[in-house]
């Protein structure tokens, strides 16, 4: 239920606090942004480049355009869902609060503990409906640029222009208050350039055009990466494939074939692309495969932005960002929700949604744009204390809890509950065993 601008502490000095606010994507993010911003009294325009809400769980069996792989292929931002995908955290942590999470109640008519992709695209456009979000959205509209306010900071009538283009092809431009970037990370795919690639002759294919297992029967494939991804897809595609043989760093404990497995073998990172086209392990190992499958992750991209003080780096980092969501120069006006991974995500997107709503209305107090900008320094100080890599800036392990509980305080929150962390903690265990079959055991 929206609160009564009226009763909003906001209002107590008198200064309008109900802002126009403009949010780029209508994935769960954008949703919950919108819901959140709703709630706090502002006014709410969604802007969705495709023809539907949902992000990445509208599941499309057709690949992205050409293989980004290929010679300048154009990736054109669709999902990187595929057909067998069940969620990996149990539906309990994927709802968000206030509703008949998905918890509750069953969607698509999927009612198990880990639902397919359809269950969680049915749940988000029930909340876009029953959350009155659906009436903000303005379909195949994709913003193309957002410029921020021309004149000098605070300046009676400067707002941030959002151009955006429309079905017909036309670029118009709105006006306003603030904006919030929700436009999703896992669409444009991050390939690391293997040495000697320009040595293979094989087919090279990212996870991000994966939907079905069919086009690997009876190849040997070798999969680069092992995050949730790259676990997932290697285990699906060994039921057709004649060999998997899974490439990653960090992985020297487990070298060798996996025992749940007749066809799995694990390996240390990719050293090199040898002459003769064979693939050389860092483990000294050799494979000669016929397919070399990305699941190495995406990079952060926000083309309609270009502004100065704020970059994705070469490490995938983006910065400044106080708390991953404000970029300290245009705080509260600039925000962007669902940069952290590693953590419960609609959860964490429904944390910092609240957050955004309430710097925008004044009910949080943000620091000054130095106090921010030193504790983006400060955080950046204990990354390299603790030798955590820059590309892991936005991976909130291991301090997910206590950034949720952060996030938490900051809008009047509770912690999160003990069951509620164990539930998670489990599931990530099992996401790294390699056993898909943890779905389907009932949970402890
Ligand atoms: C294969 C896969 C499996 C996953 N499994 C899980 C899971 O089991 N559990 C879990 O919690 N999370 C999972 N995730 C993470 C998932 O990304 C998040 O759950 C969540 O869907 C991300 O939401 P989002 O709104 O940030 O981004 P997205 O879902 O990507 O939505 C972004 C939206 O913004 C739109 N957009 C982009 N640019 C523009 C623009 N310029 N103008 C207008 N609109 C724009 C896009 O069209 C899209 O609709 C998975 C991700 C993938 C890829
Ligand atoms: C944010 O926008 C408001 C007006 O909507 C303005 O008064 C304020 O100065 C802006 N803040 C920054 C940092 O630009």
């Amino acid at each position: 239920m929206a609160k009564s601008l009226e009763s909003s502490p906001a209002q107590a000095d008198g200064v309008p606090r109900a802002r126009a606010v403009a949010v780029v994507g209508a994935g769960a993010a954008g949703l919950v942004a919108a819901r959140e911003l709703l709630r706090e009294g502002h006014a709410v325009t969604v802007f969705e480049r495709s023809d539907r809400v949902g992000g990445t769980w509208a599941y499309d069996p057709r690949p992205d355009g050409p293989d980004p792989l290929g010679s300048g292929g154009a990736v054109h931002g669709g999902s990187s869902m595929y057909a067998s995908l069940r969620t990996n955290l149990p539906r309990e942590l994927m709802g968000f609060s206030g509703h008949e999470s998905l918890a509750g109640r069953v969607f698509a008519g999927d009612p198990r503990e880990f639902p397919g992709h359809r269950e969680v695209l049915a749940f988000l456009l029930a909340f876009a409906e029953e959350s009155g979000v659906a009436g903000h959205i303005r379909l195949r509209a994709e913003v193309v640029r957002v410029a921020p306010p021309l004149g000098r900071r605070g300046e009676e009538g400067e707002r941030w222009s959002v151009s955006w283009r429309g079905e017909s092809g036309e670029v118009a431009v709105d006006a306003f208050d603030a904006v919030v970037v929700c436009n999703g990370h896992c669409t444009v795919p991050l390939v690391p350039k293997l040495r000697g690639i320009d040595k293979w002759r094989g087919k090279q294919i990212h996870s991000h055009n994966y939907r079905i297992p069919e086009p690997f029967r009876d190849q040997i494939v070798v999969v680069v990466g092992l995050g949730a991804s790259g676990v997932d897809i290697a285990r699906e595609i060994s039921q057709v494939a004649k060999e998997v043989h899974i490439a990653s760093r960090n992985n020297e404990h487990r070298l060798g074939k996996i025992d749940l497995y007749p066809n799995v073998w694990m390996h240390a990172e990719v050293e090199c692309i040898e002459d003769d086209g064979q693939l050389r392990l860092a483990e000294g190992t050799t494979v000669t495969a016929d397919t070399i499958l990305y699941c190495t992750g995406y990079h952060y991209h926000f083309p309609f932005l270009d502004l100065d003080e704020l970059c994705v780096d070469e490490d995938n980092s983006v910065g400044p960002l106080y708390k991953h969501v404000f970029p300290p120069k245009y705080a509260p006006n600039l925000s962007f929700v669902g940069l952290p991974s590693k953590t419960i995500i609609f959860q964490s997107f429904e944390l910092e949604s609240k957050w955004v709503a309430h710097a925008l209305s004044g009910r949080a107090a943000l620091p000054s744009e130095e106090g921010m900008l030193a504790a983006v320094q400060e955080h950046y100080r204990q990354m390299e204390e603790s030798g955590k890599p820059r590309r892991h800036t936005h991976v909130l392990m291991p301090e997910w809890v206590e950034h949720m509980n952060w996030l938490a305080a900051q809008v009047g929150e509770p912690r999160m509950e003990a069951q509620r962390q164990e539930m998670y903690e489990r599931a990530v265990e099992c996401i790294w065993s390699l056993d898909g079959g943890y779905r389907d055991r009932s949970q402890p």
